[in-house]
């Protein structure tokens, strides 16, 4: 009872944010992460949502050892073979099944009646139950279900063999005392309810998924599901790295902890948000880049004189001085890789290595002291399955009086093409000669720049979101040279776009 398992959904509900979809090996990666971080279980997709989910979720069981790996299953029977055939490679694995269960959701979604939908769930939970022992359900919507109709489908999951209890909160309806409240009540009326763990998942529509999930907390969930920087549907899910230093800072206040080794907090964090193209606010708790920095003279001067006068946590307690200066000019390739494994980077083949040894080359001979970020950023970009498109050479002339023009030649399997365009800016000028030889056809809806480290030898990352066709995608590029690393951003953002029309990715279907 006093240990708080966290359930990590960054892979699942994480990937269910509009651009957000990651590669298997994308996936991978961060699981090897969250395997360092120490959660207790990482969601790792939806295997009957398309071919690519199904091999997402076989990857990261097959790559993980000591964490246990969850598929997500509507309660369907196809479902559900699906999700148990993809856990398989796992030491260990975990269905969770879910059908909606409020009057809304069952009358409009469903169009079933609730005698219907429990009948289905005693049918999905004995079916997922004859395959793992590891059964998760969920009632969806329960934040806006009727408890009289919660207590009983909880009753007949547990029952029917589930061991977790998952109350989410779909839509970020619930208010932190009357969700907390929701928890006891269903602990308290669910006569087998001391046979499951009752666990919360909270979406952050009106800015509360932390707050319902410590009142859930408080009041006996022993469950978290929540994402890396708060990653997920709409508004996203309760953000793991808030929860979890929550708890830990607060044990005055909680009966329960993790068992997370939080000095990971902050390079998972950037490693998410590094794949996925979606930055970290700055003001953003625990790992935005402001979190622990003060800027006011009487705010400077306490914490000189006593750190806990304005920190109630420390920084390297999440990571914070964790990204240090690990390699130079000098460093080889076996120091590379070793390096590189020790951040969950293991490479498929001698070419890969070689590809990223020749760039981080590349890049340690403009920037002399290359970082965890750095490096993290370096592998992004080398994902197999994008490089239709590569950029080979740029030259962009700008300034003052001078209309900008960029000159730039590229690959696109294996052929080089070369144009020469002008524009209202550099990146302006850049992305027009990229398009009339891409001919990609996608609008642009997104254009940042963040630098990955400090100082102005920093690589600046770029990151752009392009749509064609109703597909989102992030495509993201660094470089010390910000119009190099804006080029790359796009390339990268095309070949993605490439990748999923190649796919035929057959329509994803979004819980
Ligand atoms: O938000 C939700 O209800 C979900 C369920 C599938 C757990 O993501
Ligand atoms: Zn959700």
């Amino acid at each position: 009872m006093n240990r708080l398992i966290i359930f990590d959904t960054t892979l699942r509900d994480g990937e269910q944010s509009p651009g957000a979809s990651m590669t298997r090996d994308e996936k991978v990666r961060i699981a090897h992460a969250l395997e360092r971080l120490r959660v207790d279980v990482i969601e790792a997709g939806f295997p009957a949502a398309s071919p690519g989910d199904f091999t997402a979720v076989q990857s990261v069981a097959k790559a993980v050892q000591n964490v246990t790996v969850c598929a997500l299953a509507r309660a369907l029977p196809d479902d559900i073979e699906k999700a148990a055939q993809a856990i398989r490679p796992a030491a260990s694995g975990r269905i969770h099944t879910f059908i909606a269960t409020s009057p809304l959701h069952m009358r409009y979604k469903l169009r079933m009646s609730p005698e219907q939908v429990l009948q289905q769930t005693r049918k999905a939970v004995h079916q997922a139950r004859q395959m793992t022992d590891d059964i998760e359900f969920s009632a969806e919507d329960a934040g806006r279900s009727e408890t009289d109709f919660l207590c009983r489908i909880i009753e007949a999951a547990i029952d029917a063999g589930a061991r977790t209890i998952n109350i989410p909160d779909t839509v970020g309806y619930n208010i932190p005392s009357q969700f907390g409240k929701t928890l006891r009540t269903l602990m308290e009326r669910v006569p087998n309810a001391d046979k499951a763990i009752f666990s919360v998942h909270c979406h952050n529509d009106l800015g509360l998924a932390v707050a319902n999930s410590l009142d859930a907390v408080i009041a006996g969930a022993r469950q978290v599901e929540c994402t890396i920087n708060g990653l997920g549907e709409r508004a996203g899910n309760a953000a793991l790295e808030e929860i979890v230093m929550a708890v830990r800072t607060r044990q005055d206040v909680f009966a329960c902890d993790t068992k997370l080794d939080t000095t990971q907090i902050v390079n998972c964090s950037r490693l998410v948000s590094n794949i996925t193209g979606f930055p970290v606010q700055p003001n953003k708790a625990i790992v935005g880049a402001n979190a622990f920095a003060h800027e006011s003279g009487i705010h400077q001067d306490g914490v000189l004189k006593n750190r806990e006068t304005y920190e109630i946590m420390r920084a390297q307690d999440v990571g914070w001085s964790q990204n240090r200066i690990v390699l130079g000019k000098h460093s080889g390739r076996n120091a590379f890789r070793t390096h590189m494994a020790s951040l969950g980077n293991h490479f498929s083949s001698e070419e890969t290595l070689n590809e990223a040894f020749t760039r981080f080359k590349a890049l340690a001979d403009k920037k002399h002291e290359i970082s965890d970020d750095d490096l993290q950023a370096l592998v992004t970009e080398i994902t197999p399955a994008y490089n239709h498109i590569q950029l080979i050479d740029l030259q962009v002339t700008s300034g003052t009086g001078k209309i900008p023009q960029a000159e730039i030649t590229i690959r696109i399997d294996q052929q080089e093409k070369s144009t020469t365009a002008t524009g209202d800016g550099p990146v302006d000028a850049c992305y027009r000669a990229l398009e009339s030889l891409i001919h990609s056809g996608s609008d642009l809806k997104l254009y940042s720049v963040n630098n990955i480290t400090q100082g102005t030898d920093s690589q600046g990352e770029v990151t752009v979101r392009l749509e064609k066709t109703g597909y989102l995608v992030n495509g993201q590029g660094s470089d010390t040279d910000i119009l190099i690393a804006s080029v790359k951003a796009y390339i990268n953002g095309c070949n993605k776009l490439l990748n999923l029309a190649e796919k035929a990715h057959p329509e994803r279907c979004h819980v």
